[in-house]
């Protein structure tokens, strides 16, 4: 049975509902007030829909240094020589050297430029060379092999041969080294490994290329990777792999986000560019302001869902840029349409049959991608032109005549097609989170647009979200999950942040972020285990629930701001409204019966809940109980306390189809109950 939309919520949940949509005041009593303990009714013989099997995913994109400095496992910044056309970023001299960039000394056409070093004054007693200090450093682990390469020509009496090392920044400690010999006037590749001994973990280090003889030497693509997640040659760093793997997503949207579009039409993700040899890929500068040496482009976002078995969704552009720039619809539109469609042929076309298939196992994937979803661009609400209509018509039409079992996924409402699924974004605070947490429950289930809720965030606590942002994120979770016949895939955005600095400038761009690292470490924020737990532990069917005597707390939503130029008066603050601030929702495995009850308990008191269950034969008294919880509501966890804020599991009794359950101040609770 489906119910209704609204006969979900309460009388009273619904007039609050009724009443903050008609901005009034509210003046219903909250159950604080007349202390009455809240019941949560489970109708465990009314299944209202099933819990879409790809609700939980990953959206990622390159922004605060999320895959140059972060998942990528490249150590070094600035390989290509192209962050900069004035000076070699991010690079130094060792010794007498002296460095510049060489744009007459390409490489090839891809990475048209190189680092030249004169050394005239290198000696046995005086090396000179360049050095890197990596992104905010040089991880050094015991006992660890890193994989060095980089194309190098010589002149002027160079004789070799070349040392490459890893030293503390200071150059005082080499912590390993190799001798490179066999450079000539002509370009060659070469590689190597540097082995550390039982060191203790540091990342104030460099990494240094030196010659003891003098002459001059041009570089090219300089790589030092440490291992991979699944030994991956140019893959992902383990740690950040598998705190994403203990999320088990299903999906992951990329290449953004903001990083699809570019600022400009050169700056868009230009998947052909990104493929194949990582020598011939130009890269190109990154929306959020820093280059991208595109080594982490689509073979190895397929690669990363590959090995975390998520399958891609892939966003295409669209022919939109963040400037505002757009090509209009009809022949001009064409040439983006046949790349979204050869990008398509990518990442699913036979190896054997088709011309980008070939070109997929030729970058060492003969076996085609699972694909279900396609989105037509990022965010187009951003174009005010209202060109999003025809593109999106153009694309949509092209793709379904090609690939009819697709689903086109709409950045936007658009009248002359229907799109299958439609994105929607939200970032907010934890009270607008709280305040929206029931939205989906209205949502009309008369041939509904299916869902994409694919950026959604709770934006407080930086750089990574306190236990305020996990509470607001819990909130809105339980909405999706009640939803998911209409929701079917969300993820959260952005997932990732180096922190290593966080000034102006520095390595975020975006304050609030699901997992931050540095060159060294990782950890998951509390919004991070928020996710976890929901997405590792669910059901498949949605039970429909009821509740009554919900706790509120009065907020006031923030004043919007006027067009500025207008001599209109200051806006009135809006009227206060009032929020739930206890939030659940119940799912049941149909195999097992095991009955998923997430709580939410976002007041700083402890909360003890009514829990009603009927329709069910039987619930067991003992029950698995997880729970993510804080003393303070702005705790959180940080490279020094990576986990001060993270689950626990336990397993609890006394309980039955009828129960009490004190939930503690500011936590997130999952009971696994069974039932029959
Ligand atoms: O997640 C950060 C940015 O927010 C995304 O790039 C963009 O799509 C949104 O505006």
């Amino acid at each position: 049975m489906h119910l209704n939309n609204f006969s979900r919520v309460s009388v009273s949940i619904r007039l609050a509902i009724l009443t903050a949509l008609a901005g009034l005041q509210i003046t219903v009593a909250s159950a604080q007030t007349n202390n009455e303990i809240p019941t949560l009714q489970i109708k465990a013989d009314q299944v209202t829909g099933k819990v879409s099997p790809t609700l939980y995913g990953l959206m990622t994109e390159e922004i605060n240094y999320s895959y140059e400095g972060g998942l990528y496992g490249e150590l070094i910044r600035n390989r290509s020589f192209k962050a900069s056309t004035n000076s070699a970023r991010f690079w130094t001299t060792v010794g007498s050297g002296e460095i510049s960039l060489d744009p007459a000394t390409p490489l090839n056409d891809a990475l048209n430029i190189s680092l030249k070093l004169d050394a005239p004054q290198a000696s046995k007693d005086a090396p000179a060379g360049i050095a890197n200090g990596g992104y905010w450093g040089i991880p050094v682990k015991p006992k660890t092999t890193y994989k060095v390469s980089f194309y190098a020509k010589a002149a002027n009496g160079f004789s070799g041969p070349l040392t490459v090392a890893i030293s503390s920044a200071d150059g005082k400690t080499t912590f390993a080294s190799a001798q490179v010999s066999g450079v000539t006037g002509d370009w060659k590749k070469f590689e190597t490994t540097l082995k550390t001994k039982s060191v203790e973990p540091s990342k104030a280090n460099q990494f240094t290329i030196t010659t003891k003889s003098p002459g001059t030497l041009w570089f090219q693509n300089v790589s030092l990777f440490p291992p991979t997640y699944k030994d991956r040659p140019n893959g992902r760093r383990p740690d950040i792999m598998e705190l994403l793997a203990d999320m088990n997503p299903k999906f992951l949207r990329f290449p953004g986000g903001n990083y699809l579009e570019g600022d400009y039409f050169n700056e868009r993700f230009d998947w052909k560019k990104t493929i194949g040899d990582i020598a011939q890929r130009p890269g190109h500068r990154s929306p959020w302001n820093y280059w991208s040496t595109d080594g982490f482009g689509l073979p190895e976002f397929l690669g990363w869902c590959e090995d975390l078995h998520m399958e891609p969704v892939l966003a295409v552009f669209a022919g939109y840029t963040l400037r505002h720039d757009y090509v209009k619809p009809g022949p001009d539109l064409e040439p983006y349409v046949q790349e979204a469609l050869e990008e398509i042929e990518y990442v699913t076309g036979d190896a054997k049959t088709t011309k980008w298939g070939a070109q997929r196992a030729k970058d060492g994937h003969p076996e085609p991608f699972k694909l279900h979803y396609v989105e037509v661009g990022n965010e187009d609400w951003f174009d005010r032109s209202g060109s999003y209509e025809g593109r999106f018509a153009q694309f949509f039409d092209a793709i379904k005549a090609k690939y009819p079992q697709l689903q086109v996924i709409a950045t936007t409402r658009v009248r002359t097609r229907t799109p299958d699924v439609l994105d929607e974004h939200y970032y907010r605070s934890q009270e607008e989170m709280e305040l929206h947490a029931l939205d989906y429950d209205k949502y009309s289930r008369t041939n509904p647009t299916k869902i994409f809720c694919g950026e959604w965030a709770t934006r407080v606590g930086s750089p990574t979200p306190n236990m305020a942002g996990a509470l607001g994120d819990a909130a809105w979770m339980t909405g999706m999950e009640r939803n998911s016949d209409i929701v079917l895939i969300s993820c959260y955005a952005p997932l990732f942040v180096n922190v290593s600095d966080l000034g102006q400038g520095g390595s975020m761009q975006w304050r609030t972020d699901l997992i931050g690292y540095d060159a060294l470490h990782s950890y998951g924020s509390p919004a991070y285990y928020a996710q976890k737990m929901f997405s590792t532990r669910h059901g498949d069917e949605i039970l429909a629930t009821d509740s009554q005597n919900i706790p509120t707390a009065e907020y006031r939503p923030p004043t919007r701001r006027r067009n500025q130029g207008t001599n209109q008066p200051p806006a009135e603050p809006p009227p206060a409204v009032q929020i739930r601030k206890v939030f659940f929702d119940a799912t049941r495995d149909s195999k097992s019966g095991t009955i998923f009850l997430k709580l939410v308990n976002s007041l700083g008191t402890p909360q003890p809940v009514k829990v009603e269950i009927s329709g069910a034969k039987s619930v067991g008294a003992k029950a698995t109980a997880t729970v993510l919880k804080a003393d303070k509501i702005d705790d959180t966890n940080s490279l020094q306390e990576p986990t001060k804020i993270s689950p626990k599991t336990e397993t609890i009794s006394g309980l039955g189809a009828n129960f009490t359950q004190t939930l503690p101040p500011y936590s997130i609770s999952i009971l696994e109950l069974k039932s029959k």
